[in-house]
């Protein structure tokens, strides 16, 4: 009989075959990403009006532009991610309906503000000196107010974005002192927006509903628009459920209805998802390229370390595992090991089987040799868009998988690249 599968829930479609081969064809470390998935997570959200996609999750022009076919719209943090949206074709024409880009921070630098002004972006304000710096220079700019409710969640205290502990957002108390600014400087409110965290938990999420209807309800000002934020999560574990999308809908469909039934007409509804839409469609090819013993533990050393997946040695992140042979072979789990999993970085934490606040662990993967490959599943999110050159190593190249569209959407930096703004003279 057939010896089980490594992974138990499969979460893209790319076969292993094509793994390895893409591996061999373009290297490693590399991206791999199934187009298919992410459309079919768009469509799972589309009783929403709006979705519009968190782009610091995963920020390659060649992703944004086809969320942009697939309906979504976008969302940026600064001036390289506007650039990054209108290269991928989205427009920042607010003139009734929603906008394809919408820019959400807690301040403007100067470069940002005034490409904001000049290109019309619609701007989700996070702090009342936004209002007044875009006030002053462009009236009638279309704005959200994002707010911070007071309390937030996270999957980890590095991702929870409410509270007082947060920096994000307008204190809710400060809501009026925003509105009076709005009026001030004929500026165009568009509507609130609240984002409390990563990870879904369902009474969390009842009490923002619960403070996105007190205070539009409360405020006196009409708005066109609520944003529920995103923060959705997805399963990383075996296990762990995937967010239950209509029940999420329909607790903030139950908010907007009484917003609706107090202002007396339509409200659009936006959700504002990074992870939902490309973790688990993402995946990380590496090789593994030393193998020790070091007393008590055993090590497995890989060609990519936390400068591609820093999620790991940042939030103690659990990323699913698999080995596979050079010729894409899943290698079975009975003959396995406790192993520590790294990679090549000059630093102890450098460990991709950690827990938050670094105790590295081990996994227990089949026995991986010299050659073979280990690839990181649900990586799509915060991978490739949190890498960084640290050590000097070039950033890995990006490849999706899109039947007959199917490219490299990013070749590999070279090293000569890497240091080509730095001088001598
Ligand atoms: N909207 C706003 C205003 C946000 O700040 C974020 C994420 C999102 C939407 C999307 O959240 P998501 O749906 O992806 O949970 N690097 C961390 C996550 C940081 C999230 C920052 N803000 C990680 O790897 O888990």
């Amino acid at each position: 009989h057939a010896a089980p599968r490594q992974r138990k829930h499969t979460m893209t479609r790319i076969s292993e075959q094509t793994l390895a081969q893409l591996a061999q064809q373009h290297g490693t470390p590399l991206w791999v990403y199934d187009a298919a998935l992410i459309r079919e997570r768009i469509a799972q959200l589309s009783s929403f009006d709006t979705v519009r996609f968190a782009q610091k999750a995963c920020s390659n022009i060649h992703l944004l532009a086809l969320m942009r076919e697939a309906g979504a719209h976008v969302d940026a943090v600064s001036l390289g991610e506007i650039e990054r949206a209108l290269q991928a074709g989205f427009t920042t024409d607010g003139s009734g309906g929603a906008a394809g880009l919408v820019f959400t921070c807690d301040l403007f630098d100067r470069a940002t503000l005034r490409r904001v002004v000049e290109a019309k972006v619609e701007v989700n304000a996070g702090s009342i000196d936004m209002l007044h710096q875009l006030g002053a220079v462009s009236p009638g700019h279309r704005v959200w107010l994002r707010i911070n409710p007071g309390f937030g969640h996270g999957h980890s205290n590095k991702t929870n974005t409410g509270g007082e502990n947060s920096k994000h957002g307008i204190w809710h108390s400060e809501l009026k002192d925003a509105l009076a600014l709005i009026r001030q400087y004929g500026l165009h409110l568009v509507g609130l927006h609240m984002h409390i965290g990563s990870g879904v938990d369902y009474s969390h999420l009842q009490q923002v509903c619960g403070t996105m209807v007190d205070l539009v309800t409360g405020m006196g000002h009409d708005v066109e628009a609520i944003s529920t934020g995103g923060g959705l999560s997805v399963p990383y574990r075996e296990g762990e459920q995937p967010v239950d999308t209509a029940h999420y809908f329909a607790l903030w469909d139950a908010a907007r209805k009484q917003i609706e039934t107090h202002l007396g007409h339509p409200v659009r509804m936006e959700i504002e998802p990074g992870r939902f839409l490309v973790a688990e469609a993402g995946l990380l090819v590496t090789e593994v390229r030393a193998t020790k013993q070091m007393g008590g533990n055993h090590f497995t050393l890989l060609d990519t370390g936390f400068s591609e997946l820093m999620r790991p040695a940042m939030y103690g992140s659990y990323h699913e595992m698999t080995v596979l042979a050079r010729d894409g072979r899943d290698l079975r789990a009975q003959d396995a090991r406790a192993t520590v999993v790294g990679g090549p970085l000059c630093e102890s934490g450098d460990v991709f089987t950690q827990l938050e606040g670094g105790v590295v662990e081990t996994r227990l993967l089949p026995r991986a040799q010299v050659g073979d490959y280990v690839v990181m599943h649900g990586a799509g999110a915060y991978g490739a868009s949190m890498s960084s050159n640290y050590n000097s190593r070039p950033h890995a190249a990006e490849y999706l998988v899109d039947g007959a569209q199917s490219r490299l959407i990013r070749r590999r930096q070279t090293v000569e690249e890497l240091i080509a703004l730095e001088r001598l003279d």
